[in-house]
């Protein structure tokens, strides 16, 4: 098999290669799993789907997210439900009525004071380690991994200039797709397919403008992060239906980044795509080797949500517009990836990033297994 030979058909549709992937990679790395904005007060909360975990975060009583595997520790049960909720004073497992404060400490557990050798102390909610940085909050399921800043702060450091905590966000879409994950990180890695695919994109930033900057394989070391730019062409001004909008440019913004759209991949899920006048970020998580769920975030200046007014169709009309297109060539090569006849194809010259990603995963994968949760 030629060296640059893509990856064959079980890694997108076989189950066990799902399973290695959400130990190895989804569990054990930094994901973005929501917004500062969205735990505004103590006991504000809400749970997310981590691949076959249930992650709750909640703004605790210190002012502080805390993250929780979202299950009790009688027997096992889902503890909470709902996706998100306001002011709970306590967390009260519907099965046996456990309750559980919102540092996650057991507070009450009926006639367990009966039990031998129990104590509720050694019964708290098992942690999740959360941080935030750039207004988001990022959950990692790995007690033993990296801190946040080690892993992430050299893609953060590459914003600094922006203040993207302080961004709102103006709209918010969620999309279905019958692709295996990698297909969506994979077709975000280029922009091969833009002329074909997308010509509205493609009018505004034309596919073969820009720049990589950044790869999962640096000369040194390993990166978490990959992507690079586009630019913009003629007098355009973003990402909309026209490629023009009345937006003022987001605070920081600097004259060259006026004239670009820079899309990075953050490793696994993340795509984070600023342009002059909004972020706008895509998760991606999988629900099974052939189905993806797709978040897509779009983040303005607060003075910009806050305006009589605010319409961010243009921008979110023009990238659902992509968006749908994306996906349907998506589920097209997930068809024929699960074709007996699919042992692998080539890369070209416009793929680079794509080969970089699907390299990288190779590697984690073969890192070796996340430890479990410790007890
Ligand atoms: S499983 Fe939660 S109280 Fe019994
Ligand atoms: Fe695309």
């Amino acid at each position: 098999m030629p060296d640059g030979t893509t990856p064959d058909g079980a890694s997108y549709w076989d189950p066990s290669v799902l399973r290695t992937e959400l130990d190895r990679l989804f569990y054990r790395n930094w994901l973005c799993v929501g917004r500062e904005e969205e735990l505004a007060r103590p006991g504000d909360f809400v749970t997310r789907e981590v691949g076959l975990e249930s992650v709750l975060l909640v703004r605790a009583t210190d002012g502080r997210a805390r993250g929780f595997y979202n299950l009790c520790r009688h027997r096992g049960t889902r503890l909470v439900e709902m996706s998100h909720g306001e002011a709970a004073r306590s967390f009260l497992c519907p099965y046996h009525a456990w309750s559980y404060d919102l540092e996650g400490r057991l507070i009450g557990a009926p006639h367990m004071p009966g039990t031998e050798e129990f104590d509720r102390a050694e019964y708290g909610l098992h942690p999740v380690r959360v941080a935030s940085a750039g207004g988001f909050l990022w959950a990692n399921l790995d007690p033993g991994g990296p801190d946040f800043a080690t892993a992430l702060g050299p893609f953060l450091a590459k914003f600094e200039r922006l203040p993207l905590a302080d961004l709102r966000r103006g709209a918010h879409q969620e999309y279905e797709v019958e692709a295996n994950w990698k297909i969506l990180v994979e077709n975000f890695s280029e922009c091969y397919h833009c002329a074909p695919v997308h010509p509205g994109l493609n009018r505004i930033t034309p596919y073969l403008s820009g720049a990589n900057d950044a790869t999962f394989h640096p000369p040194r070391g390993r990166s978490l992060f990959a992507g690079g730019y586009m630019e913009l062409t003629r007098d355009y001004q973003s990402m909309t239906r026209t490629g023009y909008t009345d937006r003022p440019r987001l605070p920081g913004v600097r004259a060259e980044d006026a004239r670009r759209i820079y899309y990075y991949v953050v490793f696994p899920n993340l795509f984070f795509s600023l342009h002059p006048d909004y972020l706008m970020v895509h998760r991606c998580w999988p629900v099974s080797p052939t189905h993806s769920r797709v978040e897509n975030d779009f983040y303005f200046a607060p003075a910009t949500v806050a305006a009589p007014g605010f319409d961010p169709s243009d921008a979110v009309g023009m990238w659902d517009e992509i968006n749908r297109q994306d996906w349907h060539v998506c589920e097209l090569a997930q068809a024929g990836m699960s074709s007996r006849a699919w042992t692998g194809g080539r890369y070209s010259s416009k793929e680079t990033l794509v080969r970089d990603f699907d390299a990288f995963v190779r590697e984690e994968l073969a890192r070796g297994a996340s430890p479990r949760q410790r007890r």
